[in-house]
């Protein structure tokens, strides 16, 4: 056995994670760095989305959105992810997909600061999120969006209603400072909006601590809920009875079932609730919540640390050519590496045949996302050695990993 080798197994044994691994489908051989885009199935999602089809749908019909609780999900599963985001019950629904709830979130976060008009955003976000503050100003004429290369907290002043920040960058996998951002919104009065996507799950957040306003993630990555799994949505208590948000659809209503012409929002997180939600999705993600659940966030943060550190180490000693695009400091850092390299596109195809499966991002990223409840200090040498043969030998320039998919 290499040095390298031992000193993986030593760190596996000391894992108290390692057990968790074994309540994951993973196909054999398989190395898998894509849990920050689409995280592996829980195995007992099989049972849970099999018993809602079985039982509660085939049999119960339209019976089971009382008698299986399917009405009550979006706030059952709320409060089942609050604790990992540092939020109380009450102040986290499930529901719809993180792009409509980013839309709900810049609106509510306007409605507290009606006299304002900037939304702060950082130039490098997720597109996604651009995307919907261009929806917020085309559908509300006087707003105006102000976006930060590298300085957001020195954009936010006495004129910004919103800051919208991702907490983790999903290029390079640099994190944002809650507090330091926080603050400084609260200092000028604006409201706070965090995109979670990258973090929920994966380590811990403190929203309660940081007192932030409102914030939204997506279900699919580290939490394991499975392909469009439902997003969600988490608002501070004290805004509750204040706030507003525009897609009001009668599952935010107050008494949807009382059928009244006019709309009165629910008193409760349910009011950022829109219409019906995809219940057999619900008890998909319900699986990941499971496995979650009874688990240390500071050991799952602690070991994608020491996951990430050591991915870092091995590629700079084994592989060269490759650029590290991610803060070297573990704490700068959310649970992913990226390097950059010229021919970033076909060196991950070549890696995925090989059995290690991370992504691309433009223009040149090489994106390895560290899941620690499925994978093992083991799991790095090993995906490293591949990554670097494939380097050594130049497979990757074979005109077959040239070819784009739609998704990369
Ligand atoms: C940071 C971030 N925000 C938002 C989204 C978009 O989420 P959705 O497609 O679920 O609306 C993603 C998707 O990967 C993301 O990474």
């Amino acid at each position: 056995m290499t040095n390298m080798t031992e000193r993986a197994k030593a760190l596996d044994e000391a894992d108290p994670l390692r057990a968790v691994r074994d309540a994951f489908f993973l196909p054999e051989g398989m190395i898998y760095f894509d849990g920050n885009s689409l995280g592996a199935m829980p195995k007992s999602a099989l049972e849970i989305v099999s018993e809602a089809t079985q039982q509660e749908w085939a049999t119960d019909l339209i019976t089971s959105w009382n008698k299986a609780g399917w009405f009550a999900l979006p706030t059952e599963y709320g409060d089942m992810l609050a604790p990992a985001i540092g939020a109380s019950a009450g102040e986290v629904v499930i529901c719809d997909s993180t792009s409509i709830n980013l839309y709900k979130a810049l609106f509510a976060g306007l409605s507290l600061r009606p006299e304002r008009s900037v939304i702060v955003a950082e130039a490098s976000s997720f597109p996604t999120d651009l995307y919907m503050i261009e929806g917020a100003l085309s559908s509300r004429p006087g707003l105006e969006m102000r976006l930060s290369e590298d300085n957001l907290i020195d954009l936010i002043d006495e004129s910004v209603a919103v800051v919208l920040v991702n907490h983790v960058d999903y290029r390079s996998g640099q994190l944002a400072d809650v507090t330091a951002i926080t603050a400084k919104a609260h200092e000028m009065g604006a409201v706070v909006i965090w995109d979670l996507c990258h973090s929920a799950g994966i380590m811990p957040v403190d929203l309660n601590k940081h007192n932030v306003d409102l914030a939204i993630g997506c279900t699919y990555k580290y939490l394991n809920g499975g392909p469009g799994a439902p997003a969600f949505v988490y608002c501070a208590a004290e805004h509750i009875p204040h706030i507003s948000q525009p897609l009001s659809g009668w599952w935010g209503h107050a008494q949807p079932f009382s059928f009244e012409t006019g709309y009165a929002p629910d008193a409760g997180i349910r009011k950022f609730l829109c219409g019906t939600q995809p219940i057999l999705s619900f008890r998909a993600l319900k699986a990941g919540l499971d496995v979650l659940a009874p688990l240390d966030i500071k050991d799952i943060r602690a070991k994608s640390q020491s996951l990430t550190s050591l991915f870092i180490e091995l590629v700079e000693a084994q592989v060269p050519g490759l650029t590290l695009a991610s803060p070297r400091e573990a704490e700068l850092r959310g649970s992913q590496v990226s390097f950059s390299h010229p021919e970033a596109y076909p060196i991950v195809q070549a890696l995925i045949e090989r059995g290690v499966v991370g992504d691309f991002r433009m223009p040149n990223i090489l994106r390895f996302g560290f899941s620690p409840l499925y994978l093992s200090h083991a799991d790095v040498v090993e995906a490293v050695t591949r990554l670097s043969e494939i380097m050594e030998s130049g497979v990757w320039k074979e005109p077959r990993f040239q070819a784009r998919s739609a998704v990369t």
